[in-house]
């Protein structure tokens, strides 16, 4: 396919709607992970325009960075550490609409108000997160998990 997004207006739900076959589209066929994940990265940035978007993969007992949009980030969280080792521990999608109140939170960025942290399953297993930063406070809700899990969902590990 063409490698140009379309990129959509309206509410969030019609976002994600039209930029979700078009992700589809874009990993359909390709075997490579890293490719995948970086234009899943991509996609959700330019769609959203998100202060941090990225992918930490789970490496022995620590997330460790993969591709991402925004400024440079940690790059090894451990288990149950964090929103990222969170999600991971708690094998589910956690929300945080202000990290200040988070006990444990790790600031990449001070300019980092809200957060939500969906994890990379297969079979059970956590496999890696997907980790999307805002600069507002309470920027994400259900709508934003419904659909971001779903996005993940279709992530074959390599
Ligand atoms: N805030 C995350 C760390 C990753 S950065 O936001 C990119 C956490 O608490 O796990």
């Amino acid at each position: 396919m063409a490698e140009d997004l379309h990129i959509h207006k309206g509410t969030k739900e019609e976002q994600y709607r039209a930029l979700i076959p078009q992700i589809q589209a874009l990993i359909e066929g390709e075997p490579d992970l890293i490719a995948n994940l970086a234009n899943i990265t991509g996609a959700l940035k330019e769609q959203f325009n998100w202060f941090w978007v990225g992918f930490y993969l789970v490496k022995g007992e620590q997330l460790v960075l993969g591709p991402f949009q925004g400024p440079v980030a940690c790059t090894r969280i451990s288990r149950g550490r964090g929103v990222c080792g969170t999600s991971w521990a708690k094998a589910e999608t956690l929300i945080v609409p202000d990290v200040e109140k988070f006990p444990g939170h790790i600031a990449c960025s001070s300019l980092s108000k809200s957060e939500i942290v969906v994890p990379l399953l297969h079979n059970g297993n956590v496999w890696g997160v997907l980790d999307v930063d805002s600069d507002a406070l309470d920027q994400f809700d259900e709508t934003d998990r419904h659909f971001l899990e779903q996005i993940v969902s279709v992530i074959i590990p390599g």
